[in-house]
């Protein structure tokens, strides 16, 4: 089998989800949010672990999750953020999930149905504040609410919106969204009444402590131990939950003048030790990590030479002594002293820590230990 290995540790999850309560204050509910097979950490055994904690709430982006979730035998609420479409109806009403609520079309069937089924189905109303991506605009809002009110088997059980630079503190454009998400609130309260669930702290905003007063909050990457920002690495006390591991499957001594992977973009300048792992941009580990990237071996920094392949990654281990064919390679997380974060693997290849998540987590065999 191959030695590839993504863990997962569900006693960080779990430190993690603690830690972001401690932040929010006793009286903000928790939404955890376990899209994209949670960050690429597996959605189903993120999720049990958060219910057992005690979270509040899960979310989720489209219906297909959420069924998942309740095939699981996951009995909390489920936001499904992505909100449904007409042919999700039937589903969403019968598996009891929350769909957010923007179109008027789907709050109409969404009526009949669960009228239908003698039912009153919660929905979270999105507002569109300034992020310009889903939502009912602010300026269009008292129309839709107005159309909404009368519609049975519906409930406006909260409303959210979304930030689009919590993740830069300082940034005057996530007071000027939480403003306007405020009015809307109001709004809503004088329409249809003030709903229970008021939302638009993700996890930048947590950090920063923005709009955490709302009741709700919705936070996804802290969950998962990593800052919204490579800014906030120093920020509070969470625990990477993720880790990425291979082994050494060939090892040997080459001259100097020797070229390295495809383009042989790297030629050794003197006698080096080259090693090879099984791990390429199939399992996550990106291209632009040739000739740029570093693993750990036997707690040391080694950098990646040459191209990145499909399956294989060449290394150069020369300072390194006695690195063995079968030795573990730690491509993410921690090995005696050192650690490579998903924010150092970002920053190198120009993306975010979510990304580096995803593309891990779900290229690979998941393992799950619980510290
Ligand atoms: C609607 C919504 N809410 C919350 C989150 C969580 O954001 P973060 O992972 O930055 O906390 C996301 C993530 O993309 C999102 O799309």
């Amino acid at each position: 089998m191959i030695p590839n290995e993504v863990t997962i540790d569900l006693g960080a999850l779990r430190h993690n989800f603690f830690e972001i309560k401690r932040l929010a204050g006793p009286h903000t509910r928790i939404i955890g949010v376990v899209k994209s097979d949670a960050y690429g950490h597996g959605m189903i055994p993120v999720a049990r672990t958060l219910v057992s904690a005690g979270i509040d709430y899960l979310g989720v982006f489209e219906l297909e999750e959420g069924l998942e979730l309740r095939k699981a035998g996951c009995e909390v609420a489920i936001l499904i953020m992505m909100g449904i479409q007409s042919d999700e109806v039937s589903a969403a009403v019968k598996h009891d999930l929350t769909p957010a609520l923007f179109q008027l079309e789907i709050a109409e069937k969404l009526s009949r149905i669960s009228a239908e089924q003698g039912k009153v189905i919660p929905v979270h109303v999105k507002v569109d504040t300034g992020m310009t991506r889903l939502g009912v605009c602010t300026g269009d809002l008292r129309n839709f609410l107005k159309q909404v009110l009368p519609l049975k088997g519906i409930q406006v059980e909260g409303i959210f919106s979304h930030l689009a630079v919590a993740d830069q503190p300082g940034d005057t454009f996530t007071d000027q969204q939480i403003k306007r998400f405020q009015e809307a609130v109001e709004e809503c309260g004088r329409l249809v009444g003030f709903p229970e669930g008021v939302h638009v702290a993700n996890s930048g905003a947590i950090l920063g402590n923005k709009g955490l007063d709302l009741g709700m909050a919705r936070p996804g990457i802290l969950l998962y131990g990593s800052p919204p920002a490579q800014r906030w690495a120093a920020a509070a006390s969470f625990k990477p939950v993720m880790t990425f591991k291979s082994r050494v499957i060939q090892i040997r001594t080459v001259p100097p003048g020797t070229s390295v992977s495809y383009g042989r973009t790297y030629m050794t300048r003197q006698k080096c030790t080259i090693a090879t792992i099984p791990v390429g941009y199939d399992d996550g580990y990106s291209r632009l990590l040739s000739n740029n990237g570093e693993v750990l071996i036997h707690g040391r920094r080694v950098p990646v030479v040459g191209r990145v392949c499909m399956n294989l990654t060449m290394v150069d281990v020369t300072g390194v002594k006695g690195v063995a064919v079968g030795d573990e390679v730690v491509l993410l997380g921690a090995q005696g002293k050192e650690r490579i974060t998903a924010e150092e693997i970002a920053t190198r290849i120009g993306t975010i820590n979510y990304e580096v998540y995803c593309a891990m987590g779900k290229s690979n065999r998941r393992v799950y230990t619980d510290s």
